[in-house]
Order: structure tokens, then C-alpha cells, then sequence
């Protein structure tokens, strides 16, 4: 057996590089990613963090919410995810149900992230509710980022994808959670959909980072999700999300530049062919003349005889 250790990879970011980013004040960047081209892409523009969120329900699978997403979805984007990626840290988004039903299965599944598909941490959503399920996750050696404010996977209890936190006594209560989250170990918390000034004082008092989605400028960093930035999801796009590009229309204009290009047999052009050798084309024709005599011969079948000889 080698003796050798692998080689390390300086630039890798790690939970530590977060902590200390939040320490010096440097903003942290994340952002989702669910398959290998998206986190190529992600991961060399110099995001800190890929989330392979189960948002992916939403702008992959075209579900109407994040409830329906399994593991199985979950570990089979993620493995992709992790081929694309060199330096972010990965967090695989734990679906609905994967969490709830009890610790244990709780961390079998937080550890099949990182076991089956390469994940360096786990998120999951909830406060006060869900701090046996973080201890117990953490204890596993997994480390774990929080979610708080708008928890998708409650859209039901919710009454809708609205914002959280915004009376005093909802604030003050999510503030609580925050630090009942960071106790039972979390490394990072996601607020989401929560008034600026709520996620201004959970930022203040936390000594982990904070990263918003909809939830102002004071965070320690922020996430969007991939699809959003890049106006690749036009069924809805929340009032938070900042634009960069509007890559539906992008896409839609070169698809149907294909349709017509095809229907008016501009595409293939010349430039597209592979034309064969000028002396196997003459061999390939004496060879057809010959087929399609014998074929008006009568006998109605391809037997033309030996094919021409060549490599
Ligand atoms: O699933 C997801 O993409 C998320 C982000 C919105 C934080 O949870």
C-alpha cells in the first residue's frame, strides 16, 4: 500500500474558509448547481459554495415545489455535480422526508451524500424542531448548513412561497432558532425571504455565517439559484432575484434558428460534410452503377456481388 497521501488541493474551500471569510468580512458567494455542465460553470467563475438544492424540483423537473424530490433524484444530480466541480465547497440539499422521520435515517442519508456522491456537507431546513437531527448529524461527522425564514419544504404549512419574519414577535423567534442551530453545531445557515433588518441582527449576533436568498445586504454572503440568475426559469421569478442574462430567449432564438435553417435545408451546409476521398468516391460510384443494374436486372434484392476493396 502507498504510503503517500493524495495530493491536496490548496484551493479547495472548506467550512474553515467560510468561518474565516465571515471573521475578516469578506462577502461569501454561493449558488446552486444541478448537473456537471452547470457546475463546471459555476465552480470556475470562483463561487465559494454549490448547493445542489432540491429547487431543483422546480427549475429541472418541472414540479410545482420542492416536495416531491427524493434521495434518488437528490444523489444522482449531486455525483454529477461533483464531476464539474473542483474548488467550491459542495452542500447536498437533504429532500423531503429524507430528514423527518427519524435521527437515524437522518444521518444514513446526510452520509450517502458524501459517501455515493462526493458532497462535502449536507443542508437542512428548520429551527428549534430540528435540533436532535443536526446533533445527531453533526456527531456523524457531517457538516451541516441551516435553513431558516421561508423553508420551501413547508409550503403547505406556510400557505404559499411568502416571506417569513416579519412581525417582531416572528423575528425575534427566528433570531432564537438562529442561535439554537448554531449551538447544536450547523456551520453556515442559509436565511431566506426574511425582512433585512431580521437577517442584519442574526448576521450581528452569530459567530457562523450567514447567507441570504431574499433576505437583504447584511448577510455574511448570498445564493441564488443558477436557473434564476440566468433567466433559464421563466415560469416565475422572485422579486429578489437579480437578472445577469436572459437565457430562455437565448436559447429559444438558436433552437428555432435550427428549425428553420433544417426546413429550408440551409443546415447541413457544405462546411458541416465529410466528403470521402476523391478515388473512394469513384469506386463507391462504378460499385453503385453495377448494384443498380443487377437491381434492374429483376432480381429485386442488394446482392451486387463483392463490395469494392479498400480500408
Ligand atoms: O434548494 C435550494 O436551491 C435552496 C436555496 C434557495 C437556498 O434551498
Amino acid at each position: 500500500m502507498s504510503t503517500q497521501s493524495p495530493s491536496p488541493n490548496r484551493d479547495k474551500v472548506t467550512v474553515r474558509t467560510l468561518l474565516r471569510k465571515k471573521r475578516r468580512g469578506e462577502p461569501i458567494t454561493m449558488l446552486t448547481a444541478y448537473d456537471y455542465p452547470s457546475a463546471l460553470a459555476v465552480d470556475r467563475a470562483g463561487v465559494d459554495v454549490i448547493l445542489v438544492g432540491d429547487s431543483l424540483g422546480m427549475v429541472v423537473l418541472g414540479y410545482d415545489t420542492t416536495l416531491p424530490v427524493t434521495m434518488d433524484d437528490m444523489l444522482h444530480h449531486a455525483k454529477a455535480v461533483a464531476r464539474g466541480a473542483r474548488r467550491a465547497l459542495l452542500v447536498g440539499d437533504m429532500p423531503f422526508l429524507s430528514y423527518q422521520v427519524s435521527d437515524a435515517e437522518a444521518v444514513r442519508n446526510a452520509g450517502r451524500f458524501l459517501q455515493e456522491a462526493g458532497m462535502d456537507a449536507v443542508k437542512l431546513e428548520g429551527g428549534r424542531e430540528r435540533l436532535s437531527t443536526i446533533q445527531a448529524v453533526v456527531r456523524a461527522g457531517i457538516p451541516v448548513m441551516g435553513h431558516l425564514g421561508l423553508t420551501p419544504q413547508r409550503v403547505h404549512q406556510l400557505g404559499g412561497f411568502r416571506a417569513q419574519a416579519t412581525t417582531a414577535q416572528a423575528a425575534a423567534r427566528l433570531l432564537d432558532d438562529a442561535l439554537r442551530l448554531q449551538d447544536a453545531g450547523i456551520f453556515a445557515l442559509v436565511l431566506e425571504a426574511v425582512p433585512d433588518e431580521v437577517a442584519q441582527a442574526v448576521t450581528e449576533r452569530l459567530d457562523i455565517p450567514t447567507i441570504g436568498i431574499g433576505a437583504g445586504p447584511h448577510c455574511d454572503g448570498q445564493v441564488l439559484v443558477f436557473h434564476d440568475l440566468l433567466g433559464l426559469y421563466d415560469r416565475f421569478t422572485p422579486r429578489f432575484v437579480k437578472q445577469y442574462a436572459q437565457l430562455h430567449r437565448v436559447i429559444h432564438d438558436a433552437l428555432r434558428g435550427y428549425v428553420d435553417d433544417v426546413t429550408a435545408r440551409r443546415f447541413p451546409a457544405p462546411e458541416h460534410g465529410r466528403p470521402m476521398k476523391p478515388e473512394q468516391a469513384a469506386a463507391f460510384r462504378q460499385w453503385l452503377q453495377a448494384f443498380d443494374a443487377q437491381r434492374g436486372g429483376g432480381t429485386g434484392s442488394a446482392a451486387a456481388g463483392e463490395a469494392p476493396h479498400g480500408p
